[in-house]
């Protein structure tokens, strides 16, 4: 083991309580494939990437890692690195293949809940506890047709959606997120265009936001209306934000985009509404966006809150960005040499202090970390991954959280993003966040030295069984 795991001797499961949760979280689009299998109908994403210059390496999820084929052995592999807990979302057009269901229209496709309750009691009877996502990004074609997520009717579409799938497997699934990082398929997926739709336009962007933040506090209510034992939480993407330099421009730009990456989606539903004073242009949505109401309707009383890390981020004062005149600077421009695949920075401490900063809300109890991971280039060598960097990388940022929970925070689980290298979005299969490597050509799945780390850390063995797998 690396020098690290020296210096944290005292680093294994039970430092960090009996009650915390260790899983891995995955997304539907980014790992199950069989995209036209059994009444699926396309999303968003099957469509973007079918586009010319949309996906960097011209690829597509079409088969991915294959996990609607291969779940029963994946959740083994899962389970023997150790993790109880496993958290997927569910393919919206798998289950209704029209957008809507038979309230609002549409078919209700049985084959596609007949996936996810096979996944479920697979999950089950492994011992491990499912945690559903309604929403990881991958709107239905036929919603978007229809206007998408700029078109208010989206709140029924996805109320609808969230009824149906919580009176399937409410029963048996206790754990419920509601949406995967609003911030991410809003912005990027109507102003900026960089992921599906690929719209990019500012006349969207206020509605969009709107619209997503009555859908992400109704689905709380209706989960916690049809599944009242359930834990009810939902996710957000995040990361502290350091001005450049000590000025005062510089300043303000932090607190912008902070409001921007940070708040502009708790905060209405902790019924604190948007963060106007540091953003003027989002007091449009009061103005000329919402309905009567829908200011209280954005409110919502999660049981949990998931936080996703990965990177902090440094901005300046810059006249190029409309509204926002800020701009990140990036890890090379800082010098820092310890930057991922995806160019992100390093820096574990940045997982302390935003559980902090998002601990100091009143209404936030429990927190857990539903995403955090690095993506690094790997090789194969004698059947092994040696991701050396990869493992630091979770070893420094769990420490950190070990830190935040000694200091009394309510920080209660950890879900390494990811269990299996997927697709990942706009930029295709090259940058790989998995614990287990998977061949794209033959599927095989190999344990990376960092997934090894995990079954260690869970299990406690000394003697590591052979878990790779094909
Ligand atoms: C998303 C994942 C994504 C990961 C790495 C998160 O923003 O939820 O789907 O793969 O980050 O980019």
């Amino acid at each position: 083991m690396t020098a690290l795991l020296t210096e944290y001797s005292d680093f294994d499961r039970h430092t960090f309580g009996p009650d915390f949760v260790w899983g891995t979280a995955t997304a539907a689009y980014q790992i199950e494939g069989a995209v036209d299998r059994d009444g699926r109908t396309p999303s968003v994403w099957d469509t973007f990437s079918r586009q010319k210059g949309k996906i960097k390496t011209g690829e597509t999820a079409d088969v991915a890692c294959e996990f609607y084929d291969r779940y029963e052995s994946d959740l083994r592999l899962h389970k023997e690195l150790g993790f109880d807990a496993f958290r997927f979302s569910l393919s919206w057009s798998r289950i209704l293949p029209d957008g809507v269901g038979p309230k609002l229209g549409g078919r209700l496709n049985e084959a596609g809940l007949a996936f996810y309750n096979r996944l479920i009691d697979h999950c089950l009877a492994l011992g491990m506890t499912p945690w559903i996502t309604l929403y990881h990004w991958d709107l239905p074609q036929a919603l978007e047709n229809k206007g998408g997520w700029p078109n208010r009717n989206i709140v029924d579409w996805f109320a609808e959606f969230a009824d149906i799938c919580t009176k399937a497997f409410g029963h048996k699934v206790k754990h419920w997120i509601i949406l995967n990082e609003p911030l991410a398929f809003s912005v990027l997926g109507y102003f900026t265009g960089q992921h599906a739709p690929g719209r990019r336009s500012f006349r969207n962007l206020l509605p969009v936001i709107h619209h997503t933040a009555l859908a992400q506090a109704e689905g709380g209510r209706i989960v916690r209306q049809n599944v009242p034992d359930a834990q009810v939480g939902t996710t957000f993407s995040c990361s502290p934000i350091d001005p450049f330099t000590a000025s005062t421009r510089d300043g303000a730009a932090a607190a912008r985009v902070d409001a921007l990456m940070n708040r502009l989606f708790i905060e209405p539903a902790l019924g604190l509404g948007y963060p106007t004073k540091e953003l003027p242009f989002l007091a449009g949505i009061a103005k000329k966006v919402a309905k009567p109401g829908d200011m209280e309707r954005l409110a919502f009383d999660f049981d949990f809150v998931g936080l996703q890390h990965y990177f902090r981020a440094v901005v300046e004062h810059s006249y190029f960005m409309p509204y926002l005149w800020a701009s990140q600077v990036s890890p090379l421009r800082r010098n820092v040499s310890t930057i991922t695949e995806m160019g992100w920075e390093v820096y574990p401490e940045s997982m302390y202090r935003i559980i902090q900063q998002f601990s100091q809300y009143e209404g936030v109890r429990k927190i857990h970390i539903t995403e955090s991971g690095a993506a690094f280039y790997d090789t194969v060598q004698n059947g092994a991954v040696n991701d050396t960097a990869r493992l630091e990388y979770h070893q420094n940022y769990l420490y950190q959280i070990l830190r935040a929970k000694r200091d009394g925070l309510p920080v209660t689980g950890y879900f390494a993003w990811t269990f299996l290298d997927n697709f990942e979005w706009a930029e295709g299969y090259r940058p790989r966040f998995g614990l287990v490597y998977v061949d794209f050509r033959t599927q095989q799945r190999t344990v990376k030295a960092s997934g090894r780390w995990f079954q260690q850390l869970l299990t406690n063995q000394h003697r590591l069984a052979d878990v790779n797998q094909s």
